[in-house]
């Protein structure tokens, strides 16, 4: 490929470079920006933290049928019949926006759990919010409280957030896009207590360790969590290893979903 100025390889990294520019420039932008910089810049232990969760992983087959097999049935269904609806919304956006979570567990988990309240944070394109509005919608009550910050090397990302969303599921939906650190503040006094927590935000450790203390006390004493991308450091493992009790991990893609609570 050619790499001159001129290219386009050239030409997209002028354009990111402008839009990372532009949205430094925006109110509430700037100071999660340079937290990511920072964190960029720690070493991560990522890996120790893969080997670990290489070691602890278990089949999610498994774990769905054993539990509730109508279902996780009802999850592969689900998932097989939004993946193609999600993939072409996202070929006509062409814009990179990243991987989704485990949405197949995460609808599973809705289903079997009934929350009242789902609290998750990191949108992007939304597979993971399309999982759980779809779950809550079939169990009839239920709703869920997004936290993301939108991706800042895109032009107005904004309008990416949550753009695999069908529109008729959003009347449950809460989203808040300023930033774990501010959206929390805003959503845990008015979400009530949580059931289910999807955590799949700011993956740096420190990141990890301020959402879960914030969110702690608001957690029901059943709460399921899960924690994706648990290999990016070693965050998950410190922490079930503190608290004690039991833990699950789940390998996709090469990637590892942590989950405690069941
Ligand atoms: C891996 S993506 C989320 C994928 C999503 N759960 C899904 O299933 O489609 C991570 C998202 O978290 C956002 N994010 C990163 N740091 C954040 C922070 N400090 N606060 C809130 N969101 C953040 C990213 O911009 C991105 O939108």
């Amino acid at each position: 490929m050619a790499r001159g100025p001129g290219s386009l390889a050239g030409v997209a990294r002028r354009s990111t470079f402008v839009n990372l520019a532009r949205n430094a420039l925006r109110p509430s932008y700037l100071p999660v920006m340079l937290r990511k910089i920072k964190a960029r810049l720690r070493p991560p232990n990522r890996d120790e933290a893969l080997a670990w969760a290489f070691e602890h992983a278990e089949s999610v087959e498994s774990f769905g049928e054993s539990l509730a097999p109508e279902l996780w049935a009802e999850a592969n269904h689900w998932a097989d019949e939004f993946e193609p609806q999600a993939q072409s919304i996202l070929s006509t956006i062409g814009v990179p926006l990243g991987g989704g979570g485990h949405h197949r567990l995460l609808y599973f988990l809705t289903r079997l759990t009934s929350p009242a309240t789902v609290l998750e944070t990191g949108v992007a394109a939304g597979w993971s919010s399309a999982a759980v509005l779809s779950a809550l919608s079939t169990n009839g009550s239920g709703s869920l409280w997004s936290s993301d910050f939108p991706y800042f090397r895109l032009e107005n990302p904004e309008r990416y957030v949550g753009c695999v969303v069908p529109e008729e599921l959003r009347d449950a939906w809460n989203l808040y896009i300023k930033g774990d650190r501010s959206n929390l503040a805003e959503i845990l006094p008015k979400c009530g207590a949580i059931s289910l927590f999807h955590y799949d935000s700011d993956k740096s450790y420190d990141g990890r360790t301020f959402a879960m203390d914030a969110v702690a006390s608001h957690l029901t004493p059943e709460c399921v969590i899960v924690c994706d991308d648990i290999d990016d450091n070693t965050w998950f493992r410190d922490w079930v290893l503190k608290r004690g009790g039991a833990y699950r991990v789940f390998e996709r893609g090469g990637k590892y979903v942590g989950l405690v609570g069941l």
